[in-house]
C-alpha cells in the first residue's frame, strides 16, 4: 500500500521534513517567501492526505470539495481566518493550528510594538541615520509614557493574557473587554473587566488581540476611534481585517487618535506607497508576531505532530 501524501505549501526546517518523510510521501513548495500558486496548491490537494498549511493559503470550499482524499489541513497559525472550517467539517476535513506554542514570543512583539510606537523608535533610529541629530534638546522625539498608563485589551485569550502580564511589570493599570469575562484571570493578573466602550474611551492604549471573525471584522472603525482619547496609541499584532485602514488613516490624519503600532493589514504584504505608512505616527511591522526561530520551529513541529496523529487514526493535539 502506498503512503499517505503530504504536501506542505512552504519550505520549512529541513529536520520537520525529514520527520514526516519517516512515515509519508511528502512534497513541499520549495519558495521560503512566495505563496504556493493556487493553481498548484488545488493540484497538489486532489492528491494530499494532509496539507501543511501557512496563513497565506486559501483553504477554501472550491479546495476542500476537489480533494476527496483530505483528512487534515494543519495550519501553520494560531490563527485559522484562512480556513472555510465549516466546509472543512462537511467534507470531513479536521484542521488543526498552533495555539500555545507561539503564546509568548507574539505577546513579546505586542509588547515591543507597543513600546516602540510609544517612544517613537523607528523614527529616532532614522534621526541618527539620517545624520538630524544636532545636539541634546529638551523635546527632541518626545513619545509618550507607558509606565502607570491604563492598557485597554480588546480579546483575553491566552495572548491577550500574556500581554497583560507583561504590563503589570510596567506598573499599567489594566483592563479588558471580551466576550466572556474571566475572573480568575481577572484576579490572577490584577486587571479589570470593562464594557467596550469604556475599554476605549479610558485607555491610553488600545491593544487588538481579537481572531478576525464575522463578528469582529472591522470592529476598529471610524466610530470607534472617535470613542478613544485622542492621545490614545492603538496597537494590533492579531489580523489586519479587525481594522478599517482608511478609518485609521483618517483618525490618525485628524488627530482622533495619536498613533498605532500594526503588525497585521487588510491585505498582506501592504505596498510602500499605502497612505498608512506616510505617517510618522504609524510603526509597521511585516507580521513578524511569532517570528523567533525557536517559537517557527515549534509551530512546524506541532503542525506536523496533529498531521501525524490524524493519519494515525488518532484525536489530533490541537484541533480547532
Ligand atoms: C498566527 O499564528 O496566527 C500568527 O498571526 C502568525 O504568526
Amino acid at each position: 500500500m502506498s503512503k499517505p501524501f503530504v504536501y506542505i505549501t512552504r519550505k520549512i526546517s529541513n529536520d520537520v521534513v525529514k520527520d514526516l518523510e519517516e512515515y509519508f510521501t511528502v512534497e513541499m513548495w520549495q519558495e521560503e517567501e512566495e505563496v504556493v500558486p493556487r493553481d498548484v496548491l488545488l493540484n497538489k490537494a486532489k492528491q494530499a492526505d494532509a496539507i501543511l498549511s501557512m496563513l497565506t493559503d486559501s483553504i477554501d470550499e472550491e479546495l476542500l470539495s476537489q480533494s476527496n482524499n483530505l483528512k487534515v489541513v494543519a495550519n501553520m497559525a494560531v490563527g485559522y481566518d484562512n480556513i472555510d472550517v465549516e466546509s472543512a467539517k462537511r467534507h470531513q476535513v479536521t484542521v488543526t493550528n498552533t495555539p500555545d506554542v507561539l503564546t509568548d514570543t507574539t505577546a513579546d512583539l505586542t509588547f515591543t510594538l507597543l513600546m516602540a510606537t510609544a517612544r517613537r523608535l523607528p523614527e529616532a533610529v532614522d534621526y541618527i541615520k539620517d545624520d538630524l541629530w544636532k545636539s541634546w534638546s529638551p523635546y527632541m522625539l518626545a513619545g509618550s509614557d507607558i509606565h502607570h498608563k491604563t492598557l485597554g485589551i480588546v480579546g483575553l485569550g491566552s495572548i491577550g493574557q500574556a500581554v497583560a502580564k507583561r504590563a503589570t511589570g510596567f506598573d499599567m493599570n489594566v483592563i479588558y473587554y471580551n466576550r466572556s469575562r474571566k475572573e480568575e484571570v481577572e484576579s490572577q493578573l490584577g486587571i479589570q473587566y470593562t464594557s467596550f466602550d469604556e475599554l476605549l474611551e479610558q485607555s491610553d492604549f488600545v491593544v487588538c488581540m481579537t481572531p478576525l471573525t464575522t463578528e469582529t471584522e472591522g470592529l476598529f472603525n471610524e466610530e470607534t476611534f472617535n470613542k478613544m482619547k485622542n492621545t490614545a496609541i492603538f496597537i494590533n499584532s492579531s489580523r489586519g481585517g479587525v481594522v478599517n485602514e482608511d478609518d485609521l488613516y483618517h483618525a490618525l490624519k485628524q488627530g482622533d487618535i495619536k498613533a498605532a503600532g500594526l503588525d497585521v493589514f487588510q491585505n498582506e504584504p501592504i505596498r510602500a506607497d499605502h497612505p498608512l505608512l506616510s505617517l510618522n505616527e504609524v510603526v509597521a511591522l511585516p507580521h513578524i508576531g511569532s517570528s523567533s526561530v525557536e517559537t517557527r520551529t515549534e509551530m512546524m513541529k506541532l503542525a506536523a505532530r496533529n498531521i501525524k496523529k490524524v493519519l494515525n487514526g488518532e484525536e489530533p493535539v490541537t484541533p480547532v
